[in-house]
Formats: C-alpha cells, sequence, structure tokens
C-alpha cells in the first residue's frame, strides 16, 4: 500500500474507530508539513518543519553534564526547586542557569485570566478529563511510534509502569487548580522536562535498537511535541465535543490556553503553537493522525498501561477496561493492540456511558441503572493516577544519564 494511500485510511476517522484500517505501510514518517505559521499564536514564522526543530540551547548545555558525570549533581541541584516561585538552583553549570533565567517564566502572551479560568474548567470536568487522559490519551501514546520507542529504549522504558504514568499523568497536573501561580509547580516541571528530554536527545541516537527502527535521528523534536500535545489537549477537546460535554466558548478557549502555554513551556517555537481550536484540529489532522501505528514496544507499554488500570480491585474487569478503551479509541487502535473482545461490557458501555454523562450534567431526572459501575470505573482511573505514586507531584522529575539498562 502506498503511504499516500495509508495516510488516507488512518485518518481521525480511523483513530475515533469510524473507519476501519486493515493494513498498514511501515512508514512512519508524517505527509510534508504545510500547516500555515498564520494560525499560530505568532501568526507568522518561517514554515520550516518542526520535525527539524529542536531546542538547540538546552540541547547544547546539557551535553557536557552527560558526557562529564554531572546528571548527579545537577539531579541534587534541582530536587528541592519545586514551586513556581522559588528561586533557581544554585550550582548548575553557568550554560544551564543562564538556560532557566531566560526559560523560567511564562510566555509574554500567557493570560493569567484563561488560564485560572482553564483550571476551573479541569476541576468541573474532571471526571472525563481522568477517562480521557488515562484511558485516552494514554493508550494512544502506545501507538505514536516515535513516542512509544523512545519511552521504551530510554532509563525510565526499563519502569514502564512508573515512566508511562508519568508521561500521561503531566496532562492531569497541568490541569491542577495552582498550575500556573507562584505556588504552583507547572512550570518548574515544565523546565525540568525540558532538561530530560535534553537528555534523552543526546542519549537515544547512541543506543543501536534506536538507531536501527528509527526514521528519526534525534527525537522529541517540535514536531513530536506537538504530536504529543494532540494526542493529549486536541483528542480530549474532540471527545469532549463528541460526547455532547456542557462547555461554554470561553471554557473551551481557555483550556485551549492552559495547553498553548504549557507546550511552549515546553521548548515549542510559537510559529507552530495553533492559535484556536479549529487551527489545533486542522494541525492534527496533519501530524498527528497519519502516524498512528503499532509496533512491538508500544505493545508492551499498552499492557502494561492497561495492567496498571486493571491493579485497582474496585469490581470493574479487565475485560470493561478493554472495552471502554476500544470505545474512546475505536476499533482500529483497539485492534492493533490485540484487545480482546468483550461483548456484554461493550453493550454496557454503548448504552451506560452517554446515560451517565446526562445524568451527572443534571440532563436526566433518573438514575441509569448502570450509573454505579460507571462510577466505580472513574475512581478506580483516578485512584490508578492518584495512589500509584506516580504523579509528577509525588516523585520528582529526574534527568536520566543512560538509556534503559540491559
Ligand atoms: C520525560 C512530559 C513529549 C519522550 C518526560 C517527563 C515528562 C514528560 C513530565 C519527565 C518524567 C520522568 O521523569 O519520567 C511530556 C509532555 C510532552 C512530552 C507533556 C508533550 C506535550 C515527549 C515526546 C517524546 C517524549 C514527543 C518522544 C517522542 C520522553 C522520554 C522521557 C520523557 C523518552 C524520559 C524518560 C526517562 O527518563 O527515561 N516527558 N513529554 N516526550 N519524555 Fe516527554
Amino acid at each position: 500500500m502506498s503511504d499516500l494511500s495509508r495516510r488516507g485510511l488512518i485518518s481521525l476517522g480511523a483513530v475515533l474507530g469510524l473507519v476501519g484500517v486493515t493494513e498498514v505501510a511501515p512508514a512512519w514518517s508524517a505527509p510534508g508539513w504545510s500547516w500555515s505559521p498564520s494560525g499560530s499564536v505568532a501568526g507568522a514564522g518561517t514554515g520550516v518543519d518542526p520535525q527539524w526543530v529542536w531546542d538547540d540551547t538546552i540541547d547544547r548545555a546539557m551535553v557536557p553534564v552527560l558526557e562529564n558525570g554531572q546528571v548527579p549533581a545537577v539531579n541534587a541541584a534541582i530536587r528541592p526547586w519545586v514551586n513556581n516561585n522559588h528561586p533557581l538552583p544554585s550550582g548548575l553549570p553557568a550554560d544551564i542557569t543562564a538556560f532557566l533565567q531566560q526559560a523560567n517564566q511564562l510566555p509574554s502572551w500567557a493570560d493569567r485570566a484563561k488560564l485560572r479560568r482553564a483550571a476551573d474548567f479541569n476541576r468541573r470536568k474532571d471526571t472525563y478529563l481522568f477517562m480521557l487522559y488515562g484511558v485516552g490519551s494514554g493508550i494512544m501514546s502506545t501507538v505514536i511510534p516515535r513516542e512509544a520507542r523512545s519511552v521504551y529504549w530510554s532509563k525510565g522504558g526499563a519502569d514502564m509502569k512508573d515512566r508511562a504514568a508519568k508521561t500521561f499523568t503531566f496532562g492531569y497536573d497541568l490541569s491542577q487548580l495552582s498550575a500556573y501561580e507562584p505556588n504552583g509547580q507547572f512550570i518548574v516541571t515544565a523546565n525540568k522536562t525540558r532538561m530530560v528530554h535534553a537528555a534523552v536527545r543526546h542519549l537515544l541516537p547512541q543506543l543501536p535498537q534506536w538507531k536501527n527502527g528509527a526514521t528519526e535521528t534525534i527525537p522529541i523534536s517540535n514536531g513530536d511535541i506537538l504530536v504529543t500535545f494532540h494526542s493529549l489537549g486536541t483528542f480530549v477537546h474532540s471527545k469532549l465535543k463528541e460526547w455532547k460535554i456542557p462547555m461554554s466558548a470561553a471554557d473551551e478557549e481557555a483550556f485551549l490556553h492552559s495547553w498553548q502555554v504549557a507546550i511552549s513551556l515546553l521548548g515549542v517555537r510559537d510559529e507552530y503553537i495553533p492559535r484556536t481550536w479549529a487551527d489545533a484540529h486542522a494541525q492534527s489532522a496533519q501530524v498527528l493522525s497519519p502516524i498512528l501505528m503499532p509496533t512491538t514496544e508500544g505493545r508492551e507499554l499498552a499492557e502494561v498501561l492497561l495492567g496498571l488500570l486493571s491493579q485497582v480491585d474496585l469490581g470493574v474487569t479487565r475485560g470493561f477496561l478493554n472495552e471502554f478503551t476500544r470505545y474512546v479509541l475505536g476499533d482500529t487502535i483497539a485492534d492493533w493492540l490485540g484487545l480482546p473482545r468483550d461483548l456484554i461490557a461493550a453493550g454496557i458501555i454503548r448504552v451506560g456511558w452517554p446515560s451517565y454523562i446526562l445524568f451527572r450534567e443534571g440532563l436526566l431526572p433518573i438514575i441509569p441503572v448502570n450509573f454505579y459501575l460507571f462510577d466505580q470505573f472513574l475512581r478506580a482511573v483516578a485512584m490508578a493516577f492518584l495512589n500509584g505514586g506516580t504523579s509528577t507531584q509525588t516523585t520528582p522529575i529526574e534527568i536520566p544519564d543512560i538509556n534503559r539498562p540491559a
């Protein structure tokens, strides 16, 4: 099958289970970049493909740290640096300090009122967000080949349960009420993540397993981060709309804004950050939908993630979890991951979940039959994240000094 026809098949419709995909070509690159910077927060730009843009200043600064065995010292220096209003850590190499002096702040276009509204929106809709980030985006990350492979082959890949959970709980941490406030932690978390990503860019290309299977030499480009953003924020937005969750225009705008600021803090250039949801969905259709594909590493990662979720025993079966994943992500992805069918659970979800939403939103006067089943399920998903000790608020972000240990 030609790459072009593969792209045609693996549309966002396929992601959402609207069409079937039976054959997949082994090409992992997105079509050429043609998204216009006029749809970005910058409003203009060079038009350079973000797949060839990394994070030069911190990338350069991290190289001597990794090559001269300074990672433990840098990790020790950044450990007590947690809140947005904490002073920058002392004892860091001058280049890193200079980088952080410039990076450890909100972008000039950040709107604090919108960020506060986003935090409130996240609180009001946390039920659906937990579900969608956890079961939806988390599992989707395993069929994003470059992400699945870099997570698998990096240091944390050896403890995939912990590693994978951190990746998708980031979305939850972002939604904390104080995320961007002085006593919040998100700006610091983002900068530590930027340092981790810079380390991974230096380490992974040295690994034979990475070189052999990769279509990119250096991982975690601006393009890759945009892909991940769409698997989180843009995907969640489309599902909230599809599920007809009541949202005001101001809520939707605020939710987008918190992601615009988040990816800016992760080093994505303004010319690539979508200005509106329409711009974001257009970009997602170009960079995320066509590249989704199963890999050996991703399948293993998905198994760990689903195992993590089903470990919390609140009477929710693995069959129910598999079917909910299928309901959220569609048949194509569920089949790629080899999720077995449970037709009884599928029927309960198809009928029960829309009624559950209606009741929760006050749009259905009578409590639906399976209300408590869905309530327990949500509780199990929340507990897997909150009690699993996997939140970045409880688990310090550490810079890796090696790739995945053998
Ligand atoms: C590390 C979040 C994009 C690959 C991390 C960490 C966070 C994070 C919070 C640190 C957690 C830890 O210490 O394990 C994000 C967010 C992204 C993003 C929010 C975009 C919105 C990406 C992309 C890739 C990637 C696009 C690869 C294509 C990795 C890897 C690590 C990492 C390999 C290091 C794991 C290790 O220490 O072994 N990311 N990330 N991330 N991220 Fe990302």
